[in-house]
């Protein structure tokens, strides 16, 4: 009897990179909210920690040299672990397994494309400054910045829509780490669900806290 495709030891190493990679993610989100939630306490703050970053390109480069690595990992994992998972679903019964587990991660691969969509949108717009700030200047002004983006409607509701696809995506993403830890058993199954949708939402409200404080003057 063959293993299902989920089970074979390719797919597994695919797993586990997915996982790694994912964590990594999933904790930078978790930093960099934290550092975008000093909006809050004022352009001193923010700018102060934004020139700190800046003056330390040792730090910054070795951070941007492993997210890359690990963005490549997980979408690259991502697609070959999509297009085996369709494979088996076209296989015909033997896999009726599959068909049945995968309901919700088979919406993972499409809040991952809107992701990256995302993301490509957020670098050209806040690290590269190319888009959607009227070509003003901001240097390390990085509130003044924040500010100036989230003040169009149209662009602050995209990040808030973009949030909640990534609550979705980081809901289903820790779940899944668990799972393939091999701890998502039917003791801890409810437990670890609710802390994977409770990270969700955390790193959602907090970044969706700074585009709605600017829509409703609070931080201006
Ligand atoms: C309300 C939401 C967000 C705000 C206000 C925000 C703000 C910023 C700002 C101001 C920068 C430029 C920092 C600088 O150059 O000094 C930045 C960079 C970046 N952001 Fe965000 N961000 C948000 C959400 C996200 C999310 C959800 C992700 C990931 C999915 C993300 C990933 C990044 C990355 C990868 C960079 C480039 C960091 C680097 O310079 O290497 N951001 N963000």
């Amino acid at each position: 009897m063959s293993a299902c495709s989920c089970c074979r030891p390719a797919s597994i190493g695919k797993k586990i990179v997915m996982a790694l990679s994912g964590l990594v993610l999933a904790g930078f989100v978790l930093g960099h909210m934290s550092g975008n939630l000093l909006m809050f306490k004022g352009p001193e703050a923010i700018n102060a920690y934004a020139a700190w970053l800046h003056a330390n390109p040792g730090m910054l480069w070795g951070a941007r040299v492993v997210l890359i690595l690990s963005t490549v990992a997980h979408i690259w994992t991502g697609v070959l672990l999509t297009l085996e998972n369709r494979a088996a679903r076209a296989g015909g019964p033997a896999v009726e397994a599959t068909r049945r587990a995968t309901l919700s991660s088979r919406t993972m691969p499409y809040s991952g494309v809107v992701i990256l969509a995302f993301l490509v949108f957020h670098l050209l717009h806040y690290t590269f400054r190319t888009v959607a700030l009227g070509g003003q200047e901001f240097g390390d002004k990085v509130y003044e910045m924040v500010v100036a983006g989230f003040s169009q409607p149209a662009v602050a509701g995209f990040y808030i829509i973009s949030m909640i696809l990534l609550c979705l995506h980081l809901s289903h993403g820790i779940s899944s780490v668990f799972q393939t830890l091999g701890l998502r058993n039917e003791r801890w199954r409810g437990r670890l669900d609710a802390v994977a949708t409770a990270y969700g939402w955390l790193i959602a409200l907090g970044f969706i806290s700074i585009p709605l404080a600017v829509l409703l003057g609070c931080i201006k």
